[in-house]
């Protein structure tokens, strides 16, 4: 067990351990980064990435979910897929573990998320959220204590990453969050996240720019408290193109502080 020394006392330091299902991109982030917890177990459905991160993290990679959930971990790290979390999501909670859900997408079907929500308060587990690729959900969750008359989300990306040809700036869609699911899937995990804050359905706008190279979030909302803007330009991963740096980064932040007593921002 890791040992620290304050005012002369030896104090052994209790990291937090962490299972890591998914190690592609932002699995790879996670694992070069030194944190203050332990990559405790791996599991992915192509096992030599499991097999790669465990040599740089030091865990264990499974081949076979079972053993992997129930590895001694404190909490589970999800960083796959919307399918990943409708699979194991339950199975996770049910051995006790707390839940870091990256594939927020998941979470806009109402029955599947009050199941899991139901299990996480039966065994006394929590499911969290990271802010992912936006910024600004805490004070959205005023909309939960008054509601909000406006809440848009109208996001930019190149048109290569929405698998659209578009030689100019064109709308691709426009509805609320849980229509652009069922043709955007891959597009929607911000707008969920925004939706299960406020505690309302998302207006989404989104724009194909075969002039822009990065993913840009404008975020437009109004309540009794006035209006707020936000305005995310996100720039790619240093090493992994498919991943905006600010989610990578609120998933290590979220890790870092999440024994903290202190909490910022709540
Ligand atoms: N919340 C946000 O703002 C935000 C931002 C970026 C990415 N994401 C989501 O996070 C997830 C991971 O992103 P990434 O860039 O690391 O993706 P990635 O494709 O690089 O890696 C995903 C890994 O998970 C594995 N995987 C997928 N489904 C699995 C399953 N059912 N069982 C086991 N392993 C499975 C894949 O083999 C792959 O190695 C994606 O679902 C993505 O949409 C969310």
């Amino acid at each position: 067990m890791p040992k620290c020394l304050i005012n002369g006392i030896v104090h052994a330091v209790v990291m937090l351990t962490i299972g890591l299902l998914g190690c592609g991109n932002i699995g790879h982030i996670i694992a070069n980064y030194q944190g203050n917890w332990k990559i405790v177990a791996l599991y992915d459905q192509i096992f030599d990435r499991a097999r790669e991160l465990a040599a740089i993290s030091g865990g264990t990679p499974y081949q076979e979910f079972q053993e992997f959930v129930s590895a001694p971990v404190d909490l589970i790290v999800e960083a796959a897929s919307v399918r990943a979390v409708r699979l194991f999501g339950e199975t996770v909670l049910l051995h006790d573990k707390d839940l870091v859900v990256m594939s927020v997408g998941a979470l806009s079907d109402p029955a599947f998320r009050e199941s899991l929500i139901n299990t996480a308060r039966d065994r006394k587990k929590k499911i969290y959220l990271p802010s992912g690729a936006i910024t600004g959900l805490d004070n959205i969750r005023v909309g939960q204590i008054t509601p909000l008359s406006r809440l848009l989300l109208r996001t930019t990306k190149n048109p290569a990453s929405l698998g659209i040809p578009a030689t100019e700036r064109m709308l691709v869609f426009k509805g609320t969050a849980n229509e652009c699911i069922k043709e955007f899937p891959r597009n929607v995990n911000v707008s969920v996240a925004l939706s299960l804050a406020a505690g309302r359905e998302v207006d989404v706008e989104l724009y194909a720019d075969p002039d822009v190279d990065r993913n840009l979030h404008e975020i437009f909302v109004e309540g009794a408290f006035g209006e707020i803007y936000i305005r995310v330009n996100n720039l790619p991963s240093p090493d992994n193109p498919a991943t905006s740096y600010l989610a990578a980064l609120s998933i290590l932040s979220l890790l870092t502080h999440i024994d903290s007593p202190l909490v910022v921002g709540a």
